[in-house]
């Protein structure tokens, strides 16, 4: 069940439990609706025996609502065999109905009740439930992570991984799956990856790796550079409070050790070389949700320093829009778990048109992070809360290495510039501190604020990104319905919105960045002002002119422009976690969201 908890960030909306016992017959199994302190109440009330072997299930639904019946496990071969699944079987229906010419009724609406009965077929048949996994991942079509166990093969859990994550542990007499590893870091740090279309077999004693086809794999294992306590609340009341209050360290670190005595980067795995690195003509950031915005930041930051063009692009917009993508264009892919499955699947489309790719990731091993050519770990440590944060603010400051590393290799930058781009970056994790130290005032404003059924963000330049992060937090966190806007784009629409005591933030640029855009801003604020908005500025410490136009102004120490995002940004989710907080909602798990998105 711990391992079980540590999970429950991917989905939440039932659990389940299988476990192989001394019944040769049966495997026991619970499973609910719910959170998973319903499974837990569940097992209070009607304990399982203790087990040889076990599989657990959170479940985020996409094939049947979330009720009893469709959470996950799924029982075939009359209780003897136990399956779960993350992912979408996509011939499903065709699988169904086949199974069931052959007379085998089905119990839930999933598509993974199809996996449990095509795998009861084969042992049935007398394969091993290893061989019946190679041979039914070959009939599978679509996403899949598969678990089962049976009940005749006791000390056995097998697994097969096709576009979804699964991870193995090795402990010592006890081996370990897990979709992460904070699954399984309590018990070791020790962790196998496991590749696309391979299936394993974990015992007490052992670990076999296959390819689909039954050839032996042999893989290196890797260490977790992290332990358990970073997988803890440490003293705070939600995942979500205490990764806002990481956010210095996590900046700090993703910056720690990366430039060599060259001033060349150091990447955490795989090479682009440098001839490449010099041909490139563009660069696409692909992304999803909040690690699209830091791709935002990071464009600014990158086209500046580097005079290379650069897009960013949705991830799930990219590869069906036809992009026009060629061995001279850097395709930059920015994901906290490295699995997001509309990001895998961009990565994939680049490479098919041969462009190099570098993965900005957090997951160790993961899918993205394997697939790149190269990867620049964000070393935020795990982020469990489902909405992001530090991973945020990590993302940014590995785009500023890629874009000092770019300027400086392109030479378009002195080393004494670069050198004086990374001191300013150096300072940014004390600058953070200062925010989270001074942030009961914005606090206190999202108390009064939970009767709000709108909010606006406005920002503009770097400003921007800020801005849709600051909304989104809001939405996923409040469920209160919040837009970010570019602050010039104002006029040509969204004013009309304006009422009466309508809540607008204002991201509002540095006065001593290019002055236009600070009175630019200003006038913005005043625009709003003078129809009815309640106006609440963020701004730099000493920007004087700020507090003549805001109900109140929430103050962040100066740094240079391109990086003012890791500062300002910091407020609207404090204010986002407070207003949530005083509603009641659950910080940590958002209705309706899942943290890693492996599905399309
Ligand atoms: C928002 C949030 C999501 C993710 C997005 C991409 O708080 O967490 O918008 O940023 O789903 O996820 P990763 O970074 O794992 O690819």
């Amino acid at each position: 069940m711990g391992g079980l908890a540590r999970l429950e960030y991917r989905g939440y909306d039932s659990a389940g439990l299988a476990v192989v016992t001394s019944d040769r017959d049966r495997v026991g199994m619970r499973k609910k609706a719910g959170k998973l302190v319903n499974l837990e109440k569940e097992l209070a009330g009607r304990p399982l025996e203790p087990a040889t072997a076990a599989i657990g299930h959170t479940r985020w639904a996409t094939h049947g609502a979330p009720t009893d019946a469709n959470a996950h496990p799924h029982l075939a071969a009359h209780g003897r065999l136990a399956i779960i699944h993350n992912g979408i079987i996509e011939n499903f229906s065709a699988l169904r109905a086949e199974l069931q010419s052959e007379g085998v009724e089905f119990l839930s609406e999933t598509d993974t009740e199809v996996a449990g009965h095509l795998l009861a077929r084969e042992v049935d048949r007398g394969e091993s439930l290893a061989d019946a996994m190679r041979i039914i991942t070959r009939r599978l079509e679509g996403a899949f992570t598969l678990l089962a166990v049976d009940a005749s093969e006791p000390r056995t859990v097998v697994g097969a991984r096709r576009n979804s994550p699964l991870v193995i542990g090795l402990g010592e007499g006890e081996n370990f799956l897990g979709s992460d590893v904070v699954a399984f870091i309590e018990h070791t740090r020790t962790a196998l990856e496991l590749h696309q279309d391979e299936v394993v077999e974990i015992t007490p004693e052992g670990v076999t790796i296959t390819d689909i086809a039954g050839h032996t794999v042999e893989r290196e294992p890797y260490h977790v550079d992290w332990d358990a306590t970073a997988a803890q609340k440490g003293g705070f009341p939600t995942f979500m409070e205490k990764e806002i209050h990481d956010q210095p360290t996590a900046v700090a670190d993703t910056l720690r050790g990366r430039i060599d005595e060259h001033g060349r980067l150091q990447l955490d795995g795989g090479m682009i070389h440098e001839n490449v690195l010099n041909s490139i003509d563009k660069i696409i950031v692909v992304a999803c949700g909040t690690a699209a915005y830091a791709g935002l930041v990071g464009r600014n930051a990158i086209e500046h320093w580097c005079r290379i063009p650069v897009e960013v692009e949705l991830a799930h917009e990219f590869r069906y829009r036809d992009p026009v993508v060629g061995v001279k264009t850097l395709v930059v892919a920015i994901s906290q778990s490295g699995e997001t499955m509309d990001t895998i699947m961009a990565v994939r489309h680049a490479q098919q048109q041969g462009a190099p790719v570098i993965a900005i990731v957090n997951s160790q091993g993961s899918t993205i992070a394997r697939e790149a050519d190269a990867v620049l770990y964000t070393r935020a440590g795990p982020e469990i809360a489902v909405a992001s944060t530090k991973a945020f603010l990590a993302q940014i400051t590995a785009m500023f290495l890629l874009g000092i590393y770019l300027a400086e290799l392109r030479g378009n930058k002195f080393p004494d510039e670069i050198e004086s781009l990374l001191d300013q970056l150096e300072e940014i994790p004390a600058k953070i501190q200062r925010v989270l130290d001074a942030s009961e005032p914005v606090r206190a404003l999202a108390r009064t604020m939970a009767d709000e059924r709108t909010v606006l963000f406005l920002g503009r330049h770097v400003g921007y990104p800020v801005a849709m992060e600051g909304a989104l937090k809001l939405k996923e966190l409040a469920y209160i319905h919040a837009e970010g806007f570019p602050a010039g784009e104002l006029k040509h629409g969204p004013i009309a919105l304006i009422e009466e005591g309508q809540p607008v933030f204002i991201v509002l640029p540095s006065p001593r960045g290019r002055e236009s855009l600070h009175s630019k801003v200003i006038s913005n604020v005043q625009e709003v002002r003078a129809r009815g908005a309640r106006t609440f500025v963020i701004a730099e410490e000493g920007d004087t002119e700020a507090a003549n136009h805001a109900e109140q102004v929430f103050y962040v120490p100066a740094a240079p422009v391109l990086m003012t995002p890791l500062l300002s940004v910091v407020p609207l989710q404090l204010f986002a976690l407070e207003l949530a907080t005083a509603k009641g909602y659950d910080v940590d798990q958002p209705r309706n969201l899942a943290k890693s998105v492996t599905v399309e």
